[in-house]
C-alpha cells in the first residue's frame, strides 16, 4: 500500500494564500510544502525568523512556489495583526489560516509553575484565538466571499491526557472554538475545521514528549492498531483537502488521523487482543459450559 502518495490534482490550491503558523518546522513545514506543490502561495510564521527564512528558501527551491517568512509570536495580538498586514501587503489577500503553532512538554502537573502552565495555554489556546480573531475580523470587514480556518489539535483534546495537562486543556479549547465558529461565522463564508493527528514523528514533539531513552521505552507505534506512526504526507493530504474548495461543505468537523490509536485506548475489552488464537477455543468452551449449567 502506498500511503505516501500525493492525493490532490496539481492545481488544487492554485492562487490560494495560506498562512501557516509554526510553518518553519515539523508538520507545519510538511503541510506548507505540499500546499506549494498544489499551487498555493504561502506565508510561514513563528518566533524564529532565521529558521523561517531558511525553510522558505528551501521550499521555494524544491517546489518552485512562493513562501513568505514572517516573524510573529502568536501569544501577542499586536504581532498577529502586524503579521496579517504583512501577508496582505505582500500577496494582496489571505484565504486560509492554519493554526498549527504549539508548545508542549511532559511533566507531572504538580511540578509545573503557574508560568509553565500559562506558557502552553498562551501559545496553543491564546495563540490560536489571536490568529482566528485577527483573520476573522479582517475577512468579515472586507466581506471576503470564502475563507477557511484549519486548527491542528490532538486526540486528547476530548479524552484528556495525564502528563500533558496544559496542552490537553488548551487543545480542548481550540476544538470548542472550531465547532463554535463553524456555526457563528458560516454566514460570513468562513469554514472552521480541525485535524487531530496521532503520532507523527517530528523533532519538536519527540524531543519534548519522548526525551532520552523514552523513545525506545515507549514505542508509540505499538499503541496504534495499524502498528505504525503516521507519514507527514498523509497529514498533508488531509490538510490540503480541508483547505481546498473540494471540502466546501465540510464545516465544524474534527478529523482524526491516528491509525485507530485513541480508540484502542478507550475500548474496555481492547486488551483482549493479547489473547492468542488457540486460547479462544478454550475460552469459548468455558463460557458455553457455564451457560449449560444455568
Ligand atoms: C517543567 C518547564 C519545562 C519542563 C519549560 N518549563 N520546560 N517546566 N518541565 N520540561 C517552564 C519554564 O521553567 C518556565 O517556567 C516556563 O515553562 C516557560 O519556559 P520558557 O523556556 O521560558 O518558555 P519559552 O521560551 O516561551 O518556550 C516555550 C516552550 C518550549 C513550550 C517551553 O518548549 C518551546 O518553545 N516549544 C515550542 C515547540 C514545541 O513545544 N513543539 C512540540 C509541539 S508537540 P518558570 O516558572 O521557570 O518561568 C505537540 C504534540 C501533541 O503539541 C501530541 C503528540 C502525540
Ligand atoms: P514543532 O515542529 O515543534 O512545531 C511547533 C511550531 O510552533 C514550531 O515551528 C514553533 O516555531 C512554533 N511556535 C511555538 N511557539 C510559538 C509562538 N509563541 N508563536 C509562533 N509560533 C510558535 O512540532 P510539530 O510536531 O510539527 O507540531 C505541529 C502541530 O501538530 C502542533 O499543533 C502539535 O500540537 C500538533 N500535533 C503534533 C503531533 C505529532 O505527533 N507530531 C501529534 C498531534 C498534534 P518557533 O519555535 O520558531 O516559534
Amino acid at each position: 500500500m502506498n500511503y505516501t502518495a500525493k492525493m490532490l490534482r496539481e492545481d488544487a490550491l492554485k492562487d490560494k494564500v495560506i498562512v501557516i503558523t509554526g510553518g518553519g518546522s515539523g508538520l507545519g513545514k510538511s503541510m506548507t510544502k505540499y500546499f506549494m506543490e498544489l499551487g498555493a502561495k504561502t506565508a510561514i510564521t513563528s518566533r524564529d525568523l532565521e529558521k523561517l527564512q531558511a525553510t522558505a528558501k528551501e521550499l521555494e527551491a524544491e517546489t518552485g512556489g512562493q513562501c513568505l517568512a514572517v516573524q510573529c509570536d502568536v501569544r501577542h495580538y499586536d504581532e498577529v495583526e502586524k503579521m496579517l498586514q504583512e501577508v496582505l501587503s505582500h500577496y494582496g489577500k489571505a484565504d486560509v489560516l492554519l493554526n498549527n503553532a504549539a508548545g508542549n512538554f511532559i511533566s507531572p502537573t504538580e511540578r509545573l509553575s503557574a508560568n509553565a502552565f500559562d506558557t502552553i495555554i498562551d501559545i496553543v489556546l491564546k495563540g490560536s484565538k489571536n490568529c482566528t480573531l485577527a483573520f476573522g475580523k479582517h475577512w468579515i470587514d472586507i466581506k471576503q466571499e470564502s475563507s477557511a480556518i484549519l486548527n491542528i489539535v490532538t486526540t486528547y483534546a476530548w479524552t484528556g491526557s495525564a502528563y500533558v495537562v496544559p496542552s490537553a486543556t488548551a487543545k480542548a479549547g481550540v476544538l470548542a472554538m472550531t465547532r463554535s465558529l463553524a456555526v457563528e461565522w458560516a454566514k460570513y463564508g468562513i469554514r472552521s475545521n480541525a485535524i487531530a493527528p496521532g503520532p507523527f514523528p517530528t523533532k519538536g514533539a519527540w524531543d519534548r514528549l519522548l526525551p532520552g531513552d523514552l523513545k525506545e521505552k515507549f514505542d508509540l507505534a505499538k499503541k496504534v492498531p495499524l502498528k505504525r506512526v503516521g507519514d507527514h504526507q498523509e497529514l498533508a493530504n488531509l490538510a490540503a483537502y480541508l483547505v481546498s474548495d473540494f471540502s466546501a461543505y465540510v464545516n465544524g468537523e474534527v478529523i482524526t488521523i491516528d491509525g485507530g490509536e485513541w480508540l484502542k485506548g478507550a475500548g474496555q475489552f481492547n486488551l483482549l487482543e493479547a489473547i492468542p488464537e488457540d486460547m479462544w477455543d478454550m475460552l469459548e468452551a468455558m463460557i458455553k459450559a457455564k451457560k449449560n449449567k444455568e
